[in-house]
């Protein structure tokens, strides 16, 4: 380790924030756990839960102190709350903040209207508060975002780390990259970089934005010292990513469940890899003014062959999986060109792990040893579709008056027309 630093980790309570805090910590870095356990609210509003038990950050940080000696420091605070961040920012006087505090989910994201414009009010409204405190309280302060690669979508065209340079009519300009995102949720991640890029450009912000992949895996030296120090793990259709989905299917008897024909292809990361990298970007921080961004996965795989890595690691534990395709509820490509460049984390001295040996060695048996607890209707056809995004604002209007809700009804019959 090179200096001890003043880090105040913001979503501290969530699947990476949690062992992230633990991991800085152990590093010697004088760590503040920040989070207003809003998912742990979603959650319960929801009916989804961690297929580990989770403690409550009280008996984490307790556990924490107990096992290593080193103290984390706890605060129950809303980022959207600009007071209270700011009042904050004062006591602690960050060096570095890495910001995970958003409402992270896709499917969550378009249930309906108000799921909607509840994601993109808290990341939106939070992470510019977060810009706002850092420019007027620790102005050198690294800020460390956790983007995803989502914001881009998959264009077809290899896809650079943040910027591309172009020439157009005989001009050259180096610009953000564009980004075609699928869901509400990365729209706000889009919100979110040109927040960041632009309040480098006016402020002098030091900012790293990293477009991470979909991380995997819920083991790091640091949470298996006590099942207290555990993160979550989840499988539902709405916070599981389909790898953990595959695994819990799988583990329960079902078979695997590919939305449509499963070209989709995304990157992925090690847990660990993903904490590597946030302390690789902490230790070698950007210049004043510089937004950088780093795409941030180390393997790509498309949905056919995530299902076929956990066949295959099933298999080598003797143990058998069956994969169906299911109508997609999403709206995406099924087929489609990807290639990413991730070469900046590995240039720092990222050193990955790689899905399948991470799958033999911990994430099967894991979810082997928790699946009692599965319910299964969690694992059924997904309930959030793409595509009828409203149509609780249609229910709730259908039946009125017809004369005032003509407009919609048109609206409504254009669009099933169309389909
Ligand atoms: N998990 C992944 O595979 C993945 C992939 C790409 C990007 N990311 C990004 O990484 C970050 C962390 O992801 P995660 O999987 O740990 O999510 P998570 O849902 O487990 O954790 C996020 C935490 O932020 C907290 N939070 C949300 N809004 C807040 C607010 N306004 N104030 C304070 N706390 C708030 C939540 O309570 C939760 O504990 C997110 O920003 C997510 O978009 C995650």
């Amino acid at each position: 380790m090179t200096e001890s630093k003043s880090v105040i980790v913001f979503g501290a309570d969530g699947y990476i924030g949690w062992p992230m805090a633990m991991h800085l910590s152990k590093l010697g870095h004088r760590v503040t756990a920040v989070d207003n356990l809003a998912r742990r609210g979603w959650d319960v509003e929801g009916g989804t839960y961690s297929l580990l038990p989770m403690a409550s950050m009280e008996t984490r940080v307790a556990r924490w102190k107990k096992e290593t000696g080193r103290e984390i420091i706890w605060r129950n605070l809303d980022l959207c709350d600009a007071e209270a961040l700011d009042a904050l920012m004062v006591e602690f006087m960050p060096d570095a903040v890495i910001h995970f505090a958003e409402q992270r989910s896709a499917p969550f994201s378009m249930i309906s209207r108000e799921h909607a414009v509840r994601t993109q009010v808290n990341n939106i409204v939070g992470n510019l508060n977060l810009l706002y405190s850092i420019h007027a309280i620790v102005p050198e302060c690294h800020l460390i975002k956790l983007g995803s690669m989502g914001e881009y979508g998959s264009p077809n065209i290899d896809i650079e780390e943040g910027y591309i340079t172009i020439e157009h009519n005989g001009r050259v300009d180096t610009l953000p990259f564009p980004k075609v995102p699928h869901s509400f949720y990365h729209l706000s991640k889009v919100a979110d970089s040109q927040n960041i890029h632009f309040a480098s450009r006016v402020w002098g912000l030091r900012a790293t934005d990293l477009n991470q992949g979909v991380v995997y895996g819920v083991q790091t030296e640091e949470t298996a010292l006590h099942p207290e120090l555990s993160t979550r793990f989840d499988f539902d259709s709405i916070w599981g990513t389909a790898l953990n989905r595959f695994c819990v299917q799988s583990a329960v008897g079902e078979p695997l469940t590919i939305y449509g024909k499963g070209g989709q292809t995304r990157g992925y990361l090690d847990i660990r890899d993903t904490m590597a990298c946030i302390t690789l970007t902490l230790d070698n921080p950007p210049n004043v003014g510089e937004c950088r961004v780093f795409n941030q996965f180390t393997e790509q795989f498309s949905l056919n062959e995530l299902a076929s890595v956990v066949m295959s690691a099933r298999e080598k534990m003797g143990l058998s999986t069956e994969i169906v395709h299911i109508p997609n509820p999403r709206v995406e490509a099924e087929e489609h060109y990807y290639n990413p460049k991730h070469t900046a984390l590995m240039d720092l001295g990222l050193r990955p792990h790689y899905l399948s040996d991470t799958l033999v060695t911990s994430v099967i048996k894991i979810v082997e040893q928790h699946k009692g607890i599965v319910d299964p209707v969690l694992l059924q056809i997904p309930s959030v579709d793409w595509r009828t995004g409203g149509n609780e604002i249609w229910e709730k209007y259908a039946n009125q008056d017809e004369f005032k809700f003509n407009a919609i009804r048109t609206a409504r019959l254009i669009d099933s027309a169309r389909r």
